[in-house]
């Protein structure tokens, strides 16, 4: 059959469903689905522009996949019962979201990792209120650990050591842009950091590096119950570092090692490894959430 003789023949059948669609309650139901679709992806443009990845470390849209694997992680490491874990992981979350919109600058790091380590550390019951964060960017991390912590009944008492000379320095690292366009200042931190409450508003800033003498001198007055080491992520830079802590941290103590596992940064992990092989360590091992290793020194 011709095309011509084809349509000549179909056109009073397909008159007749081209009628029936328009006037079916079909026509109603693609007509409901179509405003539908373009109202959720509004919706979705707005949703990127609260969680995307735009001048932050990268998206903050876990799955529930990645959620209930850090929960799994932090149960096993903490020994708390899971719903403990989830809880604290879905208020560290909503902190992490809420403090980053306010921030200036960001947190570093994946949401899994930065989620990780806050819930984590209260959950570990830390021995005293002292914490040490050495290198802290934009001062956020310490600023929303503060929340954290305060919400398990710590108001801790902060001391940070970190350079602030304008930008993140990492020894031998290439550094990608700088997604936040921010300096990396006293004043930065100290915006940040009042958002952790009065811990924050009062934190004791030591500007400089964790190997000089001086600020050692300067913060080595109190043994911390805390000490996340995020500084200069080189293999010596950590060794050295984790040889400091020896020194400084409490008996009982939490000792958070941010990034070991991470491929990006192998240096960390080999620093830690090698350090808790040499057989005269007081840290020992607890596990690992996400991409950080949680030690704890031996108690006196
Ligand atoms: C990865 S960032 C810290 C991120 C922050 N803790 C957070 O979670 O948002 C590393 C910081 O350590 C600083 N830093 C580098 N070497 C350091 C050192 N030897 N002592 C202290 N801070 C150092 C960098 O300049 C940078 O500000």
């Amino acid at each position: 059959m011709s095309n011509r003789l084809a349509k000549r023949i179909l056109r009073p059948a397909a008159g007749l469903v081209d009628r029936r669609i328009k006037h079916s309650p079909l026509r109603k139901d693609l007509d409901t689905l179509k405003r539908e679709v373009a109202d959720l992806r509004a919706q979705q443009y707005a949703f990127g522009l609260l969680f995307d990845r735009t001048g932050r470390s990268g998206h903050r849209v876990p799955t529930p996949a990645q959620i209930d694997t850090l929960v799994r992680q932090i149960a096993e490491v903490t020994g708390e019962d899971g719903g403990y874990a989830r809880r604290n992981v879905t208020v560290a979350y909503r902190n992490v979201i809420a403090l980053e919109a306010l921030a200036v600058g960001r947190l570093a790091g994946s949401t899994s990792n930065v989620c990780g380590k806050l819930a984590t550390v209260p959950l570990l019951s830390p021995p005293n209120g002292d914490v040490l964060e050495i290198g802290t960017l934009y001062g956020l991390f310490s600023a929303t650990m503060m929340r954290m912590l305060h919400r398990a009944g710590t108001e801790a008492r902060l001391t940070i050591v970190d350079p602030l000379v304008g930008s993140q320095l990492q020894p031998g690292a290439k550094q990608s842009a700088e997604p936040t366009g921010t300096p990396v200042r006293m004043d930065v931190v100290r915006a940040n950091l009042a958002l952790g409450g009065r811990s924050g508003e009062e934190a004791r800033i030591q500007q400089g590096f964790s190997g000089d003498p001086e600020v050692r001198a300067a913060v080595s007055d109190r043994e911390y119950g805390v000490i996340v080491v995020d500084g200069d992520h080189s293999a010596e830079g950590v060794l050295a570092d984790l040889e400091w802590v020896e020194e400084i941290v409490a008996p009982g103590g939490i000792v958070v090692l941010d990034d070991y596992g991470d491929g990006h940064w192998p240096g960390v992990q080999e620093a830690t490894d090698k350090h808790l092989a040499n057989g005269t360590s007081r840290l020992e091992m607890l596990g690992r959430v996400s991409t950080s290793a949680f030690l704890r020194a031996r108690p006196a």
